[in-house]
């Protein structure tokens, strides 16, 4: 008997877009014979610095090591307390805590996903020396409001690079601000991250701390360098910013005009924000049936957050709002390759879900 070697094609939650400027750009690294960090990964710096209006940029191996080198250049120390919020990645935790702080966990707002600055707040004390302020998913934070607090600010644009509020770009508002280029985000090298500021002293300690190599006094520093094969990967896919948030924005208004009349809670952008969608999280109390449910009809989803902060370390805090959005998230697949009829089948199937 003939074996069925149909193959179902899945929809997976992410794709890349890697295409010709990806592999030439990629090429003339390897064909220079010069893979350590260089001129690549510099032009990458300046492109970043400039898209968050930004001085300088300093260019690291994640947006981990990007995150532990803004806390250090802030001088943040043992015994200090930085504010995270609960339904974040554990990038946060880990950063805070190589550096020897307390973590401080508070809630989001459950419409944007991102942290409340009244909770900020409230669990702001003598010991906070900063605050780490994630713009979820495509959509900056109220960073205007955590500005006032006077307290200095990371903002982590490794989900948002490209969004704005009122026109200034993600990146701009913080003393410090970081991005990753990890595989699955909106641009990516492979990996990689990136330290912005405007303030020389954050900006020449950033770049001390990445590479211990040839110095003249010894600290302790670390190996966060970034290859020029993988900036170049990165910097080939910043040209085609503009192109991928337009079409994620395009596919993000047609899931939510369809999606309009379903019982799920859909993404809402609020006036001023410049959403750039690097991820389309609905909600719903049945995510995990409709999860499995679009897996078994060849749709792959992500939670959006797989493990809140306060499920790894303990913490008092009751964050109700942060562990709803950790059983209702529901990330759908979307980005520049899915094609229209993709987008209609995972339509269609949203919208025959029977809740
Ligand atoms: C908000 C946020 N910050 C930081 C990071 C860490 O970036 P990387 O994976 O490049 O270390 C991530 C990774 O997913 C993230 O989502």
């Amino acid at each position: 008997m003939l074996k069925n070697t149909m193959v179902k094609k899945i929809i997976p939650h992410v794709r890349l877009t890697l295409g010709p400027a990806e592999l030439e750009a990629v090429a003339k690294v390897l064909k220079s014979g010069y893979l350590a960090p260089g001129l690549v990964g510099e032009t990458l710096e300046r492109g970043i610095a400039r898209l968050s209006n930004q001085k300088s940029g300093v260019a690291v191996s994640s947006g981990t090591a990007a995150l532990h080198v803004a806390l250090l250049a802030l001088g943040v120390k043992a015994g200090d307390e930085v504010i995270i919020p609960a339904y974040s990645c554990q990038a946060l935790l880990n950063a805070v805590l190589y550096v020897g702080a307390r973590p401080v966990v508070v809630d989001i707002d459950l419409s944007t996903f991102n942290i409340d600055p009244q909770e900020v707040q409230k669990n702001i004390t003598k010991k906070t020396k900063a605050i780490i302020v994630p713009h979820m998913f495509g959509l900056m934070a109220d960073i205007v409001a955590i500005k006032r607090f006077s307290i200095p600010i990371i903002e982590d644009c490794a989900l948002s690079i490209g969004a704005k509020f009122k026109g200034q770009p993600a990146g701009s508002f913080g003393v410090v601000a970081i991005f990753s280029f990890y595989a699955t985000k909106t641009i990516t090298g492979g990996e990689g991250g990136m330290v912005v500021s405007s303030v020389e002293a954050i900006v020449d300690q950033a770049r001390d701390v990445r590479e211990y190599d040839k110095k003249k006094n010894f600290i302790i520093r670390y190996n966060y360098k970034l290859s020029d094969v993988n900036a170049a990967i990165a910097l080939a896919q910043l040209k085609q910013l503009p192109s991928f948030v337009t079409k994620r924005q395009a596919i993000a208004k047609k899931y939510t005009k369809a999606l309009a009349g379903t019982n799920f809670i859909l993404p809402t952008v609020p006036v001023d924000y410049h959403h750039t969608f690097s991820r389309y999280i609905i909600r719903t109390p049945q995510a995990e049936q409709l999860r499995t449910y679009l897996k078994d009809h060849g749709v792959g989803t992500g939670r959006g957050v797989v493990l809140g902060i306060h499920e790894l370390i303990k913490t008092k805090a009751s964050l109700p709002k942060s562990k709803q959005a950790l059983r209702e998230a529901v990330s759908l697949p979307i980005y520049p390759t899915l094609t229209a009829s993709e987008q209609q089948k995972i339509i269609t199937l949203l919208i025959n879900f029977k809740s």
